[in-house]
């Protein structure tokens, strides 16, 4: 296949130049965003006169068909070709001759990339949002059925207080729709046509933009052909989405390896999503969760290729930036590919709540409610704070518990306390009564699964 620029060389690429120069073995990904942009260019020049309207006919029925072929199997992408772009004006060129040659009129591959993926990312977002609403789904699922599964909640990686499984899966139901936010927003600055920005200084035809726009769902177009066709900022911008996205899923992903060791055991993955070893028969491992965690770094080593591809480049278009591709795409795939994984993972998972509650009982999460009774009683908590913590370490030093220390024993640090410190310091009290907004009282947790259902329920794409 030959390029698309001859006419100026005497000489052909060696092979090994064309391969280092060529893009089609990661950009033919994009052939149905290629064909669709080049259909509506060719209206447009059909339409405003650009060239002749019986001509724009033949192109869009002979790119319609190739689209149809490529698809069918009929026709194989040629990985000989420079990239996509010229594989299918190739194509075009074979079936019609001389009609052919007319498609790329006020348009450079410089623009027409820009617009490829810009189109094939936009399709990929609604793809990736739909995978993350259905893992909120099953969040806000198995949410409801833990509302009043007690666990200790954590800060350093000590027992601090209090809360249910359904309060922290709550907090990523947050999460993931803020990242839904996120790509929402992405998508928005995404959707403008660079397509007409042509090489870099757009071009002395009467284009019109505005109709190829609407024809390709852009909701405007691209203020300064310069920007126009050097602009990455999209890529940038959806790899840091996703880098997010994945922070959240490794976070995830370190919680639920903890919880399946023998020293947590809050949690027991389904055979169908854990591994075994070959040499230790007892063993069951959360790869996945392992993977998941691992892949976070492929998504934000991609996002640094994109900051660092375009971090030194002058405007307008430089060859470096056919090295987005790989890197956006890379980071698209995997956050896929982790999302498929995950969600089954969490759904199938089992619950093993008198671990979680055991685990709630013994390093003396309610502490504060102890502090807080006696604030109850009058005394200002700086004070009952002290009190509080003399019982602790009377307790760590006969290995009691808050709950089976002897009320004498309470008394005697501090006369205010009473038989009824039991029923204060009792863990299922000390969660209902944390009403607060965003506490993990059952009625609270209730409404932040309602508040992220309607959330995914109403989210809506442009
Ligand atoms: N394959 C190129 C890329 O991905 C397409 C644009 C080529 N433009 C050019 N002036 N060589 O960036």
């Amino acid at each position: 296949m030959g390029q698309l620029w001859k006419g100026r060389f005497k000489k052909e690429l060696t092979k090994e130049t064309n391969d280092f120069n060529s893009s089609i073995k990661f950009d033919s990904r994009m052939f149905e965003e290629d064909i669709k942009g080049s259909i509506a260019h060719a209206t447009m020049l059909g339409a405003t006169g650009i060239i002749d309207k019986s001509e724009s006919d033949k192109i869009t029925k002979g790119l319609a068909e190739i689209l149809d072929d490529i698809k069918s199997g009929k026709l194989e992408i040629d990985y000989e070709s420079e990239d996509i772009h010229t594989f299918v004006e190739g194509e075009l060129t074979k079936r019609l001759g001389q009609t052919g040659k007319r498609l790329h009129t006020a348009r450079s591959r410089n623009d027409q990339v820009a617009l490829d993926i810009r189109m094939t990312l936009k399709k990929e977002i609604d793809i990736i949002c739909g995978k993350l609403k259905g893992l909120i789904t099953v969040l806000c699922d198995k949410a409801e059925e833990n509302t009043d599964t007690i666990m200790p909640g954590y800060t350093h990686l000590q027992r601090a207080q209090p809360i249910t499984f359904a309060h922290h899966l709550s907090a990523y139901c947050s999460m993931l729709c803020r990242d839904l936010d996120r790509l929402a927003d992405v998508k928005k600055r995404m959707n403008v046509l660079p397509l007409g920005s042509c090489a870099l200084a757009g071009t002395t035809y009467p284009i019109d933009r505005s109709q190829v726009a609407e024809l390709l769902g852009f909701d405007d177009i691209s203020a300064n052909s310069l920007d126009g066709v050097s602009d990455r900022d999209f890529c940038i911008e959806l790899a840091s989405a996703l880098s997010i996205i994945m922070v959240h899923l490794s976070r995830f992903s370190e919680e639920i390896i903890m919880w399946c060791s023998w020293e947590f055991k809050f949690v027991e993955l389904d055979d169908a999503f854990s591994t075994g070893s070959s040499i230790m028969p007892q063993k069951k491992n959360p790869d996945v969760a392992e993977l998941v965690r691992g892949k976070s770094g492929r998504v934000f080593g991609d996002l640094t290729i994109l900051l660092t591809v375009m971090k030194g480049i002058a405007l307008a278009y430089n060859k470096d930036m056919q090295e987005d591709k790989e890197a956006i795409f890379d980071a698209v795939d995997t956050v896929k590919m982790c999302l498929d994984a995950f969600t089954p993972m969490i759904a199938t998972m089992t619950v093993l709540r008198d671990n979680m509650r055991n685990a709630a009982a013994k390093g003396f999460i309610n502490a504060t409610d102890c502090a807080d009774y006696l604030v109850g009683k009058g005394l200002p908590f700086r004070d009952a704070y002290k009190a509080t913590g003399e019982l602790v370490s009377l307790c760590i030093d006969k290995g009691e518990t808050l709950e089976s220390l002897p009320i004498e024993k309470y008394k005697k640090i501090c006369d205010l306390f009473d038989d009824d410190v039991y029923t204060a310091i009792n863990l299922e009290k000390c969660v209902n009564d944390r009403t607060a907004p965003g506490g993990p009282s059952a009625g609270n947790v209730k409404e932040q699964i309602e508040k992220a259902r309607e959330f995914v329920n109403s989210f809506q794409l442009g």
